[in-house]
């Protein structure tokens, strides 16, 4: 019989983990071989309900288990949210293409997370940690809206202790137990420690963020082929059968979701 494409297997939910009040990490635990690349995106299916699209945030390295790190935006995910440990989910995938490591190597290797974005960011930097010897250095600089809505809280104050690791984080509105710096992820972009001339920079966030990064990017003198964006788009099939992704000559599940600003820097509605 011919396999179903659309087939989900399932995933027992192993732990859920509170990042924010609105975002939850869900530890999985496949029934099946699974295994990803940085970058690259599951379905996620409710059991009744429906599906959408998460990138993995987890190591890629570790292949029993899959992290996804999940805001409660709408039907699916806020179903996601009164999940508990043991209940099934369906997963399928891996789709679309993961972050290019290797265009990365020798690299002053720039990431810049807004919010959630930070999700596939996390697994990326657990690639990058992996194998820190084949980068020059790793640049984080994360912003959120306030302290409690900061990802993986204990795991940062970690990564900034790394060889070659250089992490900043800001909050939009400080609160009196925020010590750092108060201002959008674009003011914590000057005097960047990193050489222009051999730096990638990976960016992650919501749309409005990824655009005046972007922007900031090209004023500082970063080249349009060194920046590479993940494009979030509304997405369906996963697959490049429906269309539903379609950005510009396009098809964000198959083409990307990771994309350099050079290939989309014609299309009008990139950030909409
Ligand atoms: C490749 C890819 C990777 C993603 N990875 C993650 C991730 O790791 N973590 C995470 O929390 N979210 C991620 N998203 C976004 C996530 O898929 C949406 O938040 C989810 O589909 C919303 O489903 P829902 O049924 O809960 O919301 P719906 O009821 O469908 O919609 C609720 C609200 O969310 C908005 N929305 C719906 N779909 C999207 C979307 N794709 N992007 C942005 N806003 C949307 C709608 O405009 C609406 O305002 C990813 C999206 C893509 C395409
Ligand atoms: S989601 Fe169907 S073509 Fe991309």
């Amino acid at each position: 019989m011919k396999k179903n494409i659309y087939q989900p297997l399932e995933a027992v939910i192993e732990e859920v983990i509170q990042e924010t009040p609105t975002i939850k990490t869900f530890v999985l635990r496949p029934k099946f071989d699974f295994s990803f690349q940085t970058g690259q995106f599951i379905e996620m299916t409710v059991p009744g309900l429906g599906e959408a699209p998460f990138t993995p945030s987890s190591d890629p390295g570790v292949k029993e288990k899959i992290d996804i790190t999940i805001m409660n935006v709408g039907t699916v995910t806020s179903k996601l949210h009164t999940m508990n440990k043991g209940e099934v989910v369906g997963i399928r995938g891996p789709y679309g293409k993961g972050y290019p490591l290797d265009k990365f190597k020798g690299k002053d290797v720039l990431i810049a997370g807004g919010g959630v974005g930070l999700a596939p960011l996390r697994s990326l930097l657990f690639s990058l940690f992996s194998d820190i010897d084949s980068y020059n250095k790793v640049v984080l600089r994360y912003g959120s809206r306030t302290p409690s809505d900061i990802v993986y809280k204990n795991s940062i104050p970690e990564w900034a202790k790394k060889k070659k690791v250089d992490v900043v984080t800001t909050v939009d509105v400080g609160d009196n137990t925020w010590k750092g710096n108060v201002g959008l992820v674009t003011t914590i972009l000057k005097d960047l420690p990193v050489d222009l001339n051999k730096a990638v920079v990976i960016v992650c966030g919501p749309p409005i963020m990824m655009k005046f990064v972007t922007l900031k990017l090209l004023e500082l003198g970063f080249s349009l082929k060194d920046i590479y964006l993940s494009m979030e788009k509304s997405m369906s099939c996963g697959l490049g059968k429906c269309g539903h992704c379609r950005v510009g000559k396009f098809y964000a599940c198959k083409d990307g979701p990771v994309f350099t600003y050079e290939d989309l820097k014609d299309i009008h509605d990139i950030w909409e």
